[in-house]
């Protein structure tokens, strides 16, 4: 195709009008963004005209192929062992990765995950892991491979040469109210791990207050469109719809996180953070064709957490090396003493982040330390004066904003109260 196949004018025009953009045009138009021939403006014109009038699945599988092809593909298919990776949409106390890794390649299943760092109230894996001393995200493309082949699970920092335009689209998006579109989403998430090589995919789409998608139906209609671009490019990809109106586990924030891990690695760890990553590792073992392992049965025996030492170590990790702690901390007495019916994730999760376990640009430095430890989880029964919650930062002024966002994170009804837990995996979507 000639470069000036197109204009962005035309393109813009195109899906104002609500008309299906050709192959062309969308090739044409992501692959001069990414050179800088369509401008900032334009582009963000059209991301607002998408997402106001959609996309259809025809554009959105031609939207993805072109970014894709806008940088590099791996490849692991010389592996000796069959590829699974996992992507969640982003949650509270989201620590997942963290023990999913190791315990999928404790299972014989190599797990390539290619993750980012968090912006806003959801953490990152990444921040998580440099909780630990030494440990390293940036691996060259031979590193990851040979830690693949080695220890079988690698986590670290995907590289500039993954998927570059949807690197320009995503951070355009996030300063023009436009990251909300499906379509948008959909393409660039699956852009980015069509591109990272992986054989099957388990997608953790997660619903709720603390969730990009607020209710079942969005969610739905996302994992729908991201399980069929998957399989348009011969990925074995599977969603499970998971609830995040209650943060996951009993932590979030960075060390806190990779210490639950830890737990869960040794046979412990709250109950919620076990079922889901068990639950996960079966779908990424049958999609990978070795459903006939239990993961639990190998989490029990120890093996996972040996893969999860080797793991960090291969990164320059310490994994017996204390943790940070948060020089302050802060205990949220329950007000009074009945059932917790409701712990609110989007408010634990601010809180977190007003704390500083998060960040609010790019560019800002986390604190190791920092976050929000829960003493009880919807259903359990609370005493007036007992700790509900307590809150870590290396800053102590940063408590009063942190205690703001918590103000209506919860909810403590009578004793006797019936409580009806929501069911933590809400649908699967294959
Ligand atoms: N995560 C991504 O990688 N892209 C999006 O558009 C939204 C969430």
């Amino acid at each position: 195709m000639p470069e000036n196949a197109h204009d962005a004018v035309e393109v813009i025009s195109a899906k104002r009008d609500r008309l299906e953009l050709s192959g062309s045009q969308i090739d044409w138009v992501i692959g001069a963004y990414t050179r800088g021939e369509v401008a900032d403006e334009q582009m963000s014109s059209l991301a607002m005209a998408i997402l106001l009038n959609g996309m259809n699945r025809r554009e959105i599988s031609r939207w993805t192929g072109a970014m894709i092809a806008s940088g590099e593909r791996m490849d692991f298919s010389t592996l000796s062992r069959p590829t699974a990776d996992k992507h969640s949409t982003g949650g509270v106390g989201d620590k997942i990765t963290l023990p999913l890794a190791p315990l999928v390649a404790a299972c014989g299943v190599a797990v390539p995950q290619l993750s980012g760092r968090g912006l806003g109230h959801t953490g990152g894996t990444l921040d998580k892991l440099e909780a630990i001393a030494g440990w390293r995200a940036g691996l060259s493309n031979e590193e990851m491979f040979a830690q693949l082949e080695s220890v079988g699970a690698v986590v670290c920092a995907a590289g500039d040469g993954l998927a570059p335009a949807d690197k320009k689209l995503y951070a355009l998006r996030d300063v023009t109210g436009t990251v909300e579109a499906i379509p948008l989403i959909a393409s660039s998430i699956m852009s980015k791990k069509i591109a990272e090589g992986t054989g099957a995919l388990v997608l953790d789409v997660k619903v709720g207050t603390g969730a990009f998608m607020k209710s079942v139906e969005s969610a739905r209609e996302l994992a729908e469109t991201m399980v069929a671009l998957g399989q348009d490019a011969g990925v074995h990809t599977v969603a499970l719809l998971t609830d995040m109106s209650t943060p996951l586990g009993l932590s979030a924030g960075n060390a806190v996180e990779v210490q639950e891990s830890v737990d869960v690695l040794a046979g412990g760890g709250p109950a919620d953070v076990v079922e889901l990553t068990l639950a996960l590792a079966r779908e990424m073992l049958a999609g990978a064709g070795r459903g006939d392992v239990d993961p639990a049965e190998v989490l029990a025996s120890g093996r996972a957490m040996d893969v999860w030492r080797r793991m960090i170590r291969a990164q320059d990790g310490d994994p017996d090396a204390p943790l940070p702690r948060a020089r302050e901390s802060h205990v949220v007495a329950a007000p009074s003493s009945g059932v917790l019916t409701r712990l609110d994730a989007m408010a634990v999760g601010m809180a977190a982040w007003r704390l500083g376990a998060g960040r609010a640009r790019k560019e800002d430095p986390v604190q190791a330390g920092a976050g929000v430890v829960w003493h009880a989880r919807p259903g359990d029964t609370v005493t007036a004066g007992e700790p509900l919650l307590t809150l870590l930062t290396d800053d102590p002024e940063r408590f009063d904003r942190a205690l703001a966002s918590l103000e209506d994170g919860y909810d403590i009804a009578p004793a006797g109260t019936p409580y009806e837990p929501t069911p933590l995996v809400i649908d699967r979507i294959a």
